[in-house]
C-alpha cells in the first residue's frame, strides 16, 4: 500500500508538476506577449512622436510608414500604388501615415494637418480602396470642397491616382447643365462625385431629385472648419441638408482641414460613430516651411510702394498677392499693370472660362504674379509658388495661416510678406502668435498687444474692415484731369472695361487691353504731381505718430 500510495503519491506529484509547468509555461507566453504587446505599443507610439502625429480616441490602428507596407497590409491596388510612385511619392507623410490606415479600417476621423502636407491624398487612396471597383449603383463617395477651383483641383487628384482603374469621378460643372445630364439612369454610371455644396443643393432641390445620395459610403469634407461656418460666407446650411441626403446607413464621415475649430470637433464627438481625432503638429499653426515677415506700411497708400519697392527688389515669380475683396483686387491689378509686370487677377466676378484660364496660366508659368481674394486661401496647390504677400492684412489668423500656406508646400519653402497699417491692430497680435509658433522673429510688443474683444475678432473675421481705394493718384486728380480732356471718368471706364472682360478668356487680353489704356492714364499721369510726392505728403503725417513704435518692424 505504501509502495501503492508512494507510486500514486508521485505519480500525483508528477500531474500537479506538469500542471504547474503548463501554468507557467502559459504565464511566461502571456508575459512575453504582453511585453511584445507593450514593446510594440512603445515603437509605435515613438513613430508617431517623431513625426508629430497626435491622436484622440480608442482602438487607433497603427501608423504606415511606407506605401509598400500600406499595399502588404491592406491590399492595395498595385495599379494605385503605381500611379502614386510615378507621382513621384515616396513615402507617405504623417498625415497620410495615420488617417489612411483609420479610414482603411474604417474609422469616420476628424483630421488635422498643416497646409501643403497631403491630405487629399490622405482620403483619395482609402475611398478608392474601398470602393473596390466601378459599379454602376450611382455615386458611391461624396467629397465636398468650398470653391469650385479646390473642387476641380481634387478631381485632377483623383484621376491620377485612380489612373487605370476605371473609376468614374465626376465634377458638377454646371447646376443647370447637371440637370439635364444626371437622369436617375445616367447619374448610375458614376461611383465617385467632387463639388462644391451650392451646386450639389442645387440639384437636390430639384423635384424630381436627378441625382441620389442614398448609396454614398464614405462622405469627406475637406476644409471642414470652412464648411462648418454659419452665415453669409459660410456653407452651414448647406452641409447639413447633404448630410441629411446621404442616408445609407453604413456610411462614413471623414473631415479634414488644416485649422482646427471646437464647433466642429463637438459636433464630430457627437455625431460621428468612435471618431478618431488625429492632429499633425500643434494646432492651428502654420506651416514651419514659409519664412514669414511683417512690414509695416503706415497708411493703406503705403501699400502700393512697398509692393512696387518689392517689384523694384526684384520678385521670384510665381507669386499670390491676396486681397480683402473683389474691388480691390480690381484696383490693385489696375496699378500693377502699368508697372511693366506680368501679372493678372482672379475672383469671384470672373466668368468660370476666365478663371479656369488664369489657374492654367499661373501653373503654366504665363502669369507671374496672381492677384486674388480668399476664394484662392483655402486648399490650392499651385506648384512652386515662392512668395505669398499678404496686400491687405487677413481678418483672421486662420485666413493667414491658409493663405501662406499656399507656398512652403509638398517638401518645399517659400516666403511671406505681410503688410500691416496702423489699422489693422485688431488681429495683429493672433498672427505674430502664429508667427512666433512657427519659429519667425516678431516684435516683442506685438505679443504684448491687448486681445481684442471676441465680438470684435468676430465681427472682422465675417466683414472685412473699410478701407481706402487702391490708386496712386488721388482720385478726384484722376477726375479733374479726365474732364479736362474730356474723357469719361475712370469708374465709367472701368465699368465698360469689367463688362468686357465676362465675355473674354483671361490670357494675354489683359495685356492687349492694358496697353490701349496704357496710353490714356500716361497722359493723365504727366499732368499729375508725381506719385511719390501724392504718397510722401499723405504719410508724412501719420508716420510721424507711429515714430518709433513701429521702426523696427517697417
Ligand atoms: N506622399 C507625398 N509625397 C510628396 N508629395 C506629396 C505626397 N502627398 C501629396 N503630395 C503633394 O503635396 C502637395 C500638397 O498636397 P495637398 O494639396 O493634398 O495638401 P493639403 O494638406 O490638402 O493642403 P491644404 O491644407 O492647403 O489644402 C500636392 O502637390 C501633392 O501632390
Ligand atoms: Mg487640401
Amino acid at each position: 500500500m505504501p509502495l501503492l500510495g508512494s507510486i500514486l503519491a508521485s505519480g500525483d506529484a508528477d500531474v500537479s508538476d506538469s500542471k504547474s509547468r503548463r501554468k507557467k509555461k502559459k504565464k511566461k507566453k502571456k508575459i512575453t506577449a504582453e511585453k511584445g504587446a507593450a514593446l510594440k505599443q512603445e515603437q509605435v507610439n515613438h513613430f508617431r512622436h517623431v513625426n508629430h502625429i497626435h491622436v484622440v480616441g480608442t482602438d487607433v490602428p497603427d501608423p504606415a510608414s511606407s506605401f509598400d507596407m500600406l499595399g502588404t497590409d491592406y491590399q492595395i491596388q498595385e495599379v494605385v500604388l503605381n500611379n502614386i510612385r510615378e507621382l513621384g511619392f515616396g513615402q507617405p507623410t504623417p498625415i497620410q501615415m495615420q488617417a489612411i490606415p483609420a479610414m482603411l479600417h474604417h474609422r469616420e476621423i476628424l483630421a488635422c494637418a498643416p497646409t501643403g502636407s497631403g491630405k487629399t491624398l490622405a482620403f483619395i487612396l482609402p475611398l478608392l480602396h474601398h470602393l473596390k471597383s466601378p459599379q454602376r449603383q450611382g455615386f458611391r463617395a461624396l467629397v465636398l470642397s468650398p470653391t469650385r477651383e479646390l473642387a476641380k483641383q481634387t478631381l485632377r487628384e483623383f484621376q491620377r491616382v485612380a489612373d487605370g482603374t476605371g473609376f468614374r469621378i465626376h465634377f458638377i460643372e454646371k447646376a443647370s447643365t447637371a440637370v439635364k445630364k444626371f437622369g436617375p439612369k445616367s447619374s448610375q454610371k458614376f461611383d465617385i462625385l467632387v463639388t462644391t455644396p451650392n451646386r450639389l443643393i442645387h440639384l437636390l432641390s430639384e423635384d424630381p431629385q436627378p441625382i441620389s445620395l442614398s448609396n454614398i459610403e464614405w462622405l469627406v469634407v475637406d476644409e471642414s472648419d470652412k464648411l462648418f461656418e454659419e452665415g453669409k460666407s459660410g456653407f452651414r446650411d448647406q452641409l447639413a441638408m447633404i448630410y441629411n441626403a446621404c442616408d445609407a446607413r453604413n456610411i462614413r464621415r471623414a473631415f479634414f482641414s488644416a485649422t482646427f475649430a471646437y464647433e466642429v470637433e463637438e459636433w464630430c464627438r457627437l455625431n460621428l460613430d468612435n471618431v478618431l481625432q488625429i492632429y499633425i503638429g500643434a494646432r492651428n499653426a502654420a506651416t514651419d516651411a514659409v519664412e514669414q515677415k511683417l512690414v509695416f506700411v503706415g497708411s493703406e497708400s503705403g501699400k502700393l510702394l512697398a509692393m512696387r519697392d518689392l517689384v523694384k527688389k526684384g520678385l521670384q515669380p510665381p507669386v499670390l498677392v491676396f486681397v480683402q475683396s473683389k474691388d480691390r483686387a480690381k484696383e490693385l491689378f489696375h496699378e500693377l499693370i502699368y508697372d511693366g509686370i506680368n501679372v493678372d487677377v482672379i475672383h469671384a466676378d470672373r466668368t468660370q472660362l476666365q478663371r479656369d484660364n488664369i489657374v492654367k496660366g499661373f501653373r503654366a508659368g504665363k502669369i507671374w504674379v496672381l492677384i486674388c481674394t480668399e476664394l484662392m486661401g483655402r486648399g490650392i496647390d499651385f506648384k512652386g509658388v515662392n512668395l505669398v504677400i499678404n496686400y491687405d492684412f487677413p481678418n483672421s489668423a486662420i485666413s493667414y495661416i491658409h493663405r501662406i500656406g499656399r507656398t512652403g508646400r509638398a517638401g518645399h519653402r517659400g516666403k511671406a510678406i505681410t503688410f500691416f497699417t496702423e489699422g489693422d491692430g485688431v488681429n495683429l497680435r493672433s498672427i505674430a502668435n502664429v508667427m512666433c509658433e512657427a519659429g519667425c522673429q516678431v516684435p516683442d510688443y506685438m505679443l504684448q498687444l491687448r486681445k481684442p474683444r471676441k465680438d470684435i475678432r468676430r465681427k472682422l473675421a465675417h466683414s472685412a474692415p473699410k478701407r481706402a481705394s487702391i490708386r496712386t493718384i488721388p482720385h478726384q486728380d484722376i477726375v479733374k484731369a479726365r474732364k479736362r480732356q474730356g474723357k469719361p471718368t475712370k469708374r465709367k471706364a472701368e465699368k465698360s472695361q469689367y463688362q468686357t472682360e465676362e465675355l473674354e478668356p483671361a490670357n494675354g487680353v489683359f495685356a492687349k487691353r492694358a496697353k490701349g489704356e496704357q496710353k490714356d492714364t500716361k497722359d493723365v499721369l504727366k499732368q499729375l504731381p508725381k506719385p511719390e510726392t501724392v504718397q510722401s505728403k499723405e504719410q508724412k503725417g501719420k508716420k510721424k505718430k507711429m515714430k518709433g513704435r513701429h521702426k523696427s518692424e517697417s
